[in-house]
């Protein structure tokens, strides 16, 4: 079968570069898209008298054959398809004749396969969408639930000042939702339409842009097609927004997985979500968040590939473009399996409050008696400095803060009153911190109140019966 574009050659391709041409092996998977693309095109067409009806309606139906084909499987590929584009048009040469031949008038693979990659992803997009808020619900879900539980806070990994283990949940909830709002920002600029700037410069039959977008659900149209053309920013966004998203992931699980460590043991994972060892019969290996965690390396290395590809490419179309289907689609493989994976570690995560009560140390009070002092009118800097010697003085007598006598707290400092012991408590810790975004009880509340606002006030089960 001779190539489309065989014309002006005398020899045939070289086979290795034959295969290093095709893209075929992996933007088979754009063929809905570009089914689509086509039959909006031969309507486009139509109204400008390059097609009859007749003729159209030939072609879309051919189409529809095509796809049919496709979604059942039985497709049959030639080695001269070089890529979906061509495939396609191959066989609906064979099913309606010449008049096949037709369809590419003013059209370009340029602008075509940048019109398939985005509608590829405008309907994928919904179903990661999806995908995210299952992870975000599970976190609301595990939070409310859980509301009272209190946990160690740590910074620099040191215990720090105790906090509720929901304000610990609902703080990647507000990460996850900064995904969510990035993905519906950056779909805008997804759903642009570059067709009809055919190979570069635009298309010469003066075919109805506006309507062609309309027809396939774009929001609106390219403004220049040398910038629209090899325009790829949607996918560097799209693997930045999931590099991003997996970092987010990765944190959470590093995490989990620490907290799941015999030595802390705050949670434990489902066995659905662990492994074992092949040795070791006493291992339940958290394996499912290491992936997750590692799965990092590949998102970023996706989004990386990308970028320098694209880096010091010339002006219009160029083949290194070729390269950007299979980083993004391997991102979004990724990512549609990941996802409800991480939602089913949450959801059957089991917290060990007693293991996070016995990890709750005396010095995770310390800023509580700095701040007792400041209600008496030490300036905070003298305070932090006259707790440090409590701090010192428990640790040379082998006890806790709340070991210390009054008297003990006298030596050190006047200003300690009988009361002192009133502030050592760490619940009384969390609750003081009620200031929004804090984590009082209350205040945790707040924030999955305004979680559930963000989703329309739906609960998970009923957003599940809508959805
Ligand atoms: N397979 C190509 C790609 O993915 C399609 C566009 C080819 N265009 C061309 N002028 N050779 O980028």
């Amino acid at each position: 079968m001779s190539k489309l574009w065989g014309g002006r050659f005398d020899k045939a391709t070289d086979a290795l570069l034959e295969r290093f041409n095709a893209s075929i092996g992996f933007d088979r998977r754009l063929y809905a898209a570009d089914i689509a693309g086509s039959i909006a095109y031969a309507h486009a067409l139509e109204k400008v008298g390059i097609l009859t009806a007749e003729e159209t309606r030939a072609m879309v139906d051919g189409l529809h054959a095509v796809l049919a084909e496709f979604d059942a499987g039985t497709f049959a590929f030639l080695p001269s398809d070089e890529d979906i584009h061509t495939a396609v048009e191959r066989r609906l040469g064979e099913l309606i004749g010449e008049a096949a031949g037709k369809l590419h008038t003013g059209r370009s693979r340029n602008d075509q396969v940048a019109t398939d990659m985005r509608l590829y992803l405008l309907a994928r997009i919904p179903v990661l969408r999806e995908h995210l808020l299952g992870v975000q619900r599970a976190i609301v879900d595990k939070a409310e639930a859980h509301l009272n539980v209190i946990t160690p806070g740590y910074t620099h990994m040191q215990p720090a000042q105790p906090i509720l283990f929901s304000h610990w949940l609902m703080s990647f909830f507000w990460m996850l939702q900064r995904d969510l709002e990035r993905l519906d920002d950056l779909t805008k600029r997804v759903a642009v339409m570059p067709l009809g700037g055919a190979a570069l410069a635009g298309n010469t039959f003066g075919i109805d842009r506006e309507a062609l977008a309309v027809e396939l659900g774009f929001d609106r149209i390219s403004e220049n097609s040398l910038d629209s053309i090899p325009d790829r920013d949607f996918v560097a966004e799209m693997l930045f927004w999931a590099a991003l998203l997996q970092t987010h992931l990765s944190r959470l699980a590093e995490d989990l997985i620490l907290y799941a460590t015999a030595e802390f043991g705050f949670v434990e994972l489902d066995d659905a979500y662990s492994t074992g060892s092949s040795i070791m019969p006493q291992k339940k290996n958290p394996d499912s968040l290491e992936l997750v965690r590692g799965k990092t390396g590949r998102l970023v290395g996706n989004l990386v590939t990308l970028l320098t590809t694209l880096k010091g490419l010339p002006s219009s179309y160029d083949k290194d473009l070729q390269e950007d289907k299979e980083p993004l689609f391997d991102t979004l493989d990724t990512l549609e399996l990941e996802l409800p994976i991480v939602a089913g570690v949450i959801d059957t995560l089991r917290l060990n409050a007693e293991g996070m009560a016995s990890a709750l140390r005396d010095d995770l009070l310390a800023t509580e008696l700095a701040d007792y002092l400041v209600r008496q009118g030490v300036p905070f800097r003298q305070g932090h400095h006259i707790v440090g010697q409590a701090v010192r003085l428990a640790l040379a007598k082998g006890c806790g803060l709340r070991d210390l006598s009054v008297a003990d707290y006298q030596t050190i400092s006047s200003y300690f009153g009988d009361d002192v012991h009133d502030v050592l408590d760490f619940r009384r810790a969390i609750e003081q911190r009620s200031v929004p975004g804090g984590t009082a009880t209350a205040a945790v509340k707040v924030q999955i109140e305004q979680a559930k606002v963000l989703w329309g006030g739906r609960t998970r089960k009923s957003a599940m019966l809508f959805s």
